[in-house]
């Protein structure tokens, strides 16, 4: 372990903070990851990675460089110049913002706020979190924002498994409290990053950030809708999407699917929908895309039903169903919120047998269930549910006795044998 002081302290060692470590100790910064999972500090100590998108071989050397270092103890902040913050910001129970994770380490970092520090918020919140929330908490420590101390919010944009545009290639979009809170922030990531854009406030970067996801699950809500028409139809979503996707401008391709996963797009939108109530405003498309969205499981489960009873005379009770892919989205390991979790219950609860294979996924223990090896024959119905890239699914159409697609990741190109449905 290195007796040098880091520089800049990121709390929260995840999907965010990890990634945002291994770029600034690239770029020759030393940073300090404030994690309370001891196994994880531990981990990180060796320099083991267990982010996909930091390669440990990379962050070993940075280790032992003494560039990164892990720790759990919070008066370490005291030593360091800036204190990101890369903390989960999730719904409660009743789908309002939980800012609770968040307001608890800020009452940490408060206690060893000292003059000259900069202070940022890069978990995705609602529009005020960051002046209204934080900086209240940050100045019991007697500092003044602005004054004794800076303060801003910069969106983290991380797209876990993206591998054309990295945490350092993506530009990064930064609103102080002042201009000078600002300025020490772009300076700050100026030092790693390749693209830093300054805005006039906290407000402004976190309606961002939220902008940004709203768009993408409003557009995947609008084909997800359009393919539930399509089956009404008789067409095929996936050929329609393809060629409008030819116009070189004026559409941007959004697929459907089995509905939204991930800890972003199915929780982010409703921070804003809560924090716009306050303005007697009702933000609407959020609120019908999130329906849209929600639906697709139970959309998803009727497909396959109708795949048992119209391809092989079976009902979904008593079939077995085989779950292929259940982490949110393909080639990683994150299995939060996604729509699979959803799918396999709704099958469990209907009297179905569900197993599943998914090479990045070895269990599921609030489910009870573990990977099962790839065997598409033992199963009534195999339903792709998400696609990773490993799988070979002309394979699985091959020997599978039926295929339901909600990904297009089979070639029915050709196909007469009726065994593939798909979305
Ligand atoms: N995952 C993504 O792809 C992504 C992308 C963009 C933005 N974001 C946003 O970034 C924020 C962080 O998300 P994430 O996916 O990195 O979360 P994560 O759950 O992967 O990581 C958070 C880490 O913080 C640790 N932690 C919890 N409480 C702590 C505390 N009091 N002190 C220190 N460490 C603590 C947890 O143990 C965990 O390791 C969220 O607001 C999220 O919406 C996430």
């Amino acid at each position: 372990m290195s007796e040098r002081t880091s520089e800049i302290a990121i709390v929260g060692a995840g999907y965010v903070g990890v990634p945002l470590a291994h770029t600034f100790a690239q770029a020759g910064r030393s940073v300090l990851l404030l994690e309370v999972q001891p196994n994880r500090v531990e981990q990180l100590n060796r320099g083991e990675s267990y982010v996909e998108d930091v390669p440990s071989e990379s962050l070993g050397k940075l280790v032992d460089n003494g560039l990164i270092r892990a720790t759990s103890d919070y008066d370490e902040l005291r030593e360091v110049d800036a204190i990101l913050i890369a903390l989960p910001t999730p719904l409660s129970e009743q789908r309002e913002p939980d800012l609770t994770i968040v307001l608890e380490a800020t009452k940490g970092i408060a206690s060893r706020l000292r003059k000259g520090h900069l202070v940022v918020l890069e978990s995705t919140t609602y529009p005020g979190t960051t002046r209204e929330r934080l900086q209240p908490v940050l100045e019991e420590s007697g500092l003044k924002a602005g004054e004794d101390f800076h303060l801003a919010f910069s969106p983290e944009r991380v797209d876990p498994g993206r591998e054309d545009w990295t945490t350092k290639s993506t530009p990064k979009v930064v609103g102080g409290l002042t201009p000078e809170c600002t300025s020490r922030a772009v300076e700050l990531y100026s030092s790693a990053l390749d693209t830093v854009l300054p805005l006039s406030s906290p407000e402004a970067a976190e309606l961002t950030k939220l902008l940004e996801n709203i768009f993408r699950s409003v557009n995947i809500a609008l084909v997800n809708e359009l393919a539930q028409l399509c089956d009404r139809m008789g067409l095929d979503i996936w050929e329609v999407v393809d060629a409008a996707a030819t116009k070189p401008f004026g559409f941007m391709r959004f697929e459907p699917g089995p509905g939204l996963g991930g800890h972003c797009l199915p929780v982010d939108p409703f921070y804003l929908s809560w924090k716009a109530r306050q303005y007697d405003f009702y933000t609407e498309f959020i609120e019908l895309a999130g329906k849209v969205n929600a639906n697709m499981p139970y959309f998803c489960r009727s497909l396959i039903s109708q795949a048992l009873n119209h391809g092989r005379e079976l009902s979904l009770k008593g079939s077995k169903v085989l779950i292929l892919g259940v982490s949110y989205k393909a080639d990683v390991q994150d299995t939060r919120e996604s729509p699979a979790l959803k799918l396999i219950e709704l099958l469990q609860n209907a009297g179905a047998e569900v197993a599943y294979h998914d090479p990045h996924v070895p269990e599921l223990p609030k489910h009870g269930l573990a990977s099962v090896p790839l065997e598409p024959a033992d199963h009534d119905c195999v339903a792709i549910v998400t696609a990773h890239s490993s799988i070979d699914y002309d394979r699985v159409a091959d020997e599978a006795h039926l295929v339901v697609d909600f990904r297009n990741a089979t070639n029915t190109n050709g196909r007469v044998d009726g065994k593939v449905w798909k979305l």
